[in-house]
């Protein structure tokens, strides 16, 4: 009998020690066979238990039972320690190592004459002006013609063209026809519309002069419209543009379109009228031409000049760009370099 529990002594401990080396499922399964299974060598001496005495019998067994609850219970604890490594393991490997910098997005930022484009339609917008939109191609009619430039007439000089092949097709020079197509749609209606958009030149490109480039005009048609309305609507916009307290300065200029005509300045903000590189030393900066439509303009766009008369002008959002962000090269706006935006 007492073979029997040394015996029984001796393959627990075997058993211990060969579960501690099983380092997977897969062995942990071998061993539960080959220890605690139907032919396991612990069951088997379970068989012996047949040629005991009667007293012998429940002390053996007992024993034997004990083995075995233990064995059970040690393999049940081995299993879920080999399964939380085996976890453990898998979610090392697939680690994500969440202190590593970021790499940094760059932010993108819109084109300095978008943001200007911007501010001018929200301070003409909010002076009840609308947004009116009018073709980049136009005829030599609308461009000329109907803005007092007939063929031949010596002011269209002041607009280096581009011509298409399709005779009297052109890339608009500057947005003055497009109060034409305004005046048109709307007569006799009265008019306050702004009219962004892109013109041609065929120029030489330098610093300072793009051959494309960007205009607002605008236009007021109604009556008993004054030059005072003229003065006051840019005086205003000069103010809100350009930062309260803004001097603005006319003089007088020529355009076929217009009569009279000005050309408005602003003190220049840089210097502040002391004379700098960027006012050519003058202390003022030119702003946009304007004046109040020609009585024949009207009547092209189909008002009677004896009852209406209106204001136009242009302005150049990109020059007032370059000034406003100190640019010193316009062609910069063009090159797709993203360099300039860390000035804006
Ligand atoms: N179209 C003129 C230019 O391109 C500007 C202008 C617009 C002047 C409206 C007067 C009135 O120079």
């Amino acid at each position: 009998m007492n073979d029997i529990i040394q015996q029984v002594e001796q393959l627990r401990q075997e058993a211990e020690a060969s579960l501690a080396q099983a380092k997977n499922t897969e062995a942990i399964r071998t061993w539960h066979s080959d220890y605690l299974g139907r032919k396991g060598r612990l069951t088997a001496l379970l068989r012996v238990l047949g040629s005991l005495s009667n007293e012998e019998r429940p002390r053996v067994g007992k024993v034997i039972n004990e083995a075995k609850i233990a064995l059970e219970q040690a393999v049940q604890e081995r299993q879920e320690a080999l399964a939380r490594a085996e976890m453990e393991a898998a979610r090392s490997a697939e680690r994500v190592d969440v202190t590593l910098p970021g790499r940094p997005q760059t932010l993108g930022k819109l084109h300095p004459t978008s943001m200007t484009l911007r501010e001018i339609y929200a301070i003409f917008t909010a002076m009840g002006f609308q947004i009116y939109d009018s073709p980049e191609v136009e005829t030599d009619e609308y461009n000329f013609q109907l803005l007092n430039m007939p063929p031949g007439h010596p002011a269209r000089d002041m607009w280096d063209t581009f011509y298409t092949t399709t005779p009297e097709l052109i890339l608009r020079t500057h947005t003055s026809p497009g109060p034409i197509h305004a005046m048109r749609e709307y007569a006799p209606e009265p008019i306050r519309v702004i009219l962004p958009g892109k013109v041609y030149r065929y120029e030489q490109v330098t610093a300072r002069s793009e051959s494309m480039f960007y205009q607002v005009e605008g236009l007021a048609v109604g009556k008993h419209i004054t030059f005072c309305d003229l003065k006051g609507v840019l005086t205003n916009f000069a103010n809100q543009m350009y930062g309260e307290g803004r001097e603005t300065r006319f003089r007088k200029s020529y355009f076929p379109f217009t009569e009279p005509s000005v050309e408005m300045d602003i003190d220049c903000v840089l210097c502040n009228r002391k004379g700098c590189p960027v006012c050519k030393y003058t202390g003022w900066l030119e702003i946009l031409g304007a004046g109040m439509v020609h009585p024949t303009v009207l009547q092209y766009g189909g008002y009677d000049p004896s009852e209406f008369s209106g204001f136009a002008f242009g302005m150049g959002p990109d020059r007032i760009a370059l000034q406003k962000y100190g640019i010193d090269d316009i062609r910069y706006f063009f090159t797709n370099d993203a360099r300039l935006f860390e000035r804006v």
